[in-house]
């Protein structure tokens, strides 16, 4: 059955959805975007997911073709014509249309785009058995703050992880680990410990890792905020990933190294609990 999807102040049927070819967001990756899980037909944490669009427009100076009420409105106009019960919102911001040039004129109308999709299955089963997950060298550019579109690195990555037969590729840049292909990476250690790298240029500030942070005490864990080794995460006691889609979801092994015994652990159980249960409140 065809989505209704959003294009540039019109919700039309996703076969007559279009976008110029002169988009800087098609021809420069010049563009950011959002995803909010949709829970219960309402949005987890949304209100964080906005302002960090917000941030991420400002950070590359393109302007927001509309309020952020009137996103919102768009975004649950969406989950009702698509009657979607669980999956997501995708929001995609480009700095516009005109004629391909490195440098872009000033006042560009920006192209807003969003859809929605469901959630599979499949991905929640993966997420509640553990990931294998392989290292690769980190070859995106260095502003990985900035939520763009530019996801070509991300998306090789992830293909190649596949290929490699893991589910998924954290990636190490002078010897530490950065984050995940499309999620932050984090490790708890044997003494109890949560190890997460700091907040920089060099990662995603995960709207999942925020709230799963604040609710590392009530699971019994200090958060330490610095990077860490490959090494490190095979030491692990356990291991886990965050996002959006992905909410907490166990890795068991690293670069063919069981972590822990190999099976999703306590502490990473607990975590998942306790933020499903903060996403359930913060539904909007
Ligand atoms: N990805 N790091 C990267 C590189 C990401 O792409 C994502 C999210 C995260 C986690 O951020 P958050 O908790 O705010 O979802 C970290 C989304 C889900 C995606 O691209 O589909």
């Amino acid at each position: 059955m065809s989505r209704t999807v959003y294009v540039n102040g019109e919700f039309l049927p996703e076969e007559d959805a279009k976008i110029s070819i002169f988009d800087r967001g098609f021809l420069f990756a010049d563009g950011v975007y959002e995803v909010s899980t949709i829970l219960d037909g309402k949005l987890v944490d949304n209100a964080a997911h906005l302002a960090r669009l917000q941030r991420s427009l400002g950070e590359l100076a393109i302007p927001l073709p509309c309020t952020m009420e009137e996103l919102e409105a768009i975004q649950h106009e969406l989950i009702k014509r698509n009657n979607i019960d669980a999956g997501s919102v995708y929001i995609q911001v480009t700095r516009g249309a005109e004629d391909r040039n490195f440098l872009w004129s000033e006042g560009l109308k920006p192209s807003l785009v969003l859809f929605t999709q469901t959630r599979g299955a499949k991905m929640d089963s993966v997420a509640e058995v553990g990931l294998n997950v392989v290292s690769q060298p980190d070859i995106r550019w260095q502003r990985r703050d900035i939520k763009t579109v530019a996801l070509l690195p991300a998306s090789m990555a992830k293909k190649k992880a596949i290929a490699d037969g893991a589910n998924d590729a954290w990636l190490v840049e002078d010897g530490f680990i950065t984050e995940g292909t499309s999620n932050n990476a984090h490790i708890i250690t044997r003494d109890g410990k949560l190890i997460t790298r700091a907040l920089s240029n060099k990662i995603l500030h995960g709207i999942t890792r925020k709230a799963v942070l604040a609710l590392a005490d009530e699971a019994g864990l200090t958060v330490e905020e610095r990077s860490f080794t490959p090494d490190e995460v095979k030491a692990a006691a356990e291991a886990f990933v965050t996002s959006a889609t992905m909410f907490v979801a166990p890795v068991v092994s690293f670069d063919g190294t069981a972590i822990g015994d190999g099976k999703p652990g306590p502490f990473t159980k607990r975590l998942r609990e306790l933020y499903i249960d903060f996403a359930k409140k913060s539904l909007s």
